[in-house]
């Protein structure tokens, strides 16, 4: 129990802090958050977003799951979306991946994981749909680093084809969309990509053209 004991001994330390720096910290969050960021991030634990990006409780709302993946029939995704989006109104949505994404590495071999094999097919399927630049690295790391790198720029399509920001961007010009890929190497956060609002999708067939705002 020592293992939960440290967590706990930490947060009372935490609590403590925060109050001594700030002693409105607390009540102010209490009734309203107001984040202007929506996170969509891997669950790996070596990619922490608030600690990278150094923000505060209430600055950041935040969707992790296995090598960040936004897929359009996952409920649990699209409600954090809607909810960013439409209620939360925040100015930008960043979808970040990590290069040695083990999610990733795992979806490039024949290996049967079992249930999980359901949630890297998403993966293999983008895999196939750039397998010819994928087939000409040969080095096995950068061929990785890659696919985490497509993978990013394909989820980011993904937000922008859901009729929520589509709808979004036709209200109120918001949000924007931002690719980002961490390297655990430097601790550094790259910029792949940036889709600002308004933008006409990577294929029309996901347009819609008569949205009931
Ligand atoms: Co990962």
């Amino acid at each position: 129990m020592r293992e939960l004991s440290k967590l706990l001994e930490a947060n009372r330390k935490w609590a403590k802090h925060m109050v001594q720096e700030d002693p409105e910290f607390f009540r102010r969050l209490l009734h309203v958050q107001r984040p202007d960021y929506l996170w969509i991030g891997c669950s790996d634990s070596r990619v922490p977003p608030d600690q990278i990006t150094q923000t505060k409780p209430g600055e950041i709302f935040i969707h992790r799951n296995i090598a960040n993946l936004v897929i359009h029939t996952d409920m649990n995704l699209l409600c954090v979306l809607q909810y960013a989006v439409e209620f939360l109104e925040v100015k930008h949505v960043i979808v970040c991946g990590h290069y040695g994404c083990g999610g990733i590495k795992a979806a490039m071999t024949r290996h049967d994981y079992g249930l999980i094999n359901k949630w890297l097919r998403h993966i293999k399927d983008i895999y196939r749909l750039h397998e010819a630049e994928l087939e000409g690295i040969t080095d096995d790391e950068q061929r990785v680093n890659r696919l985490v790198e497509i993978n990013v720029i394909e989820q980011l399509h993904h937000v922008a084809d859901t009729s929520i920001i589509q709808r979004a961007w036709k209200k109120r010009q918001g949000p924007h969309l931002h690719g980002w890929v961490y390297d655990l190497n430097d601790g550094l956060i790259r910029s792949l990509i940036d889709i600002p609002p308004g933008t006409h999708l990577d294929h029309p067939i996901y347009e819609f053209d008569d949205l009931k705002i």
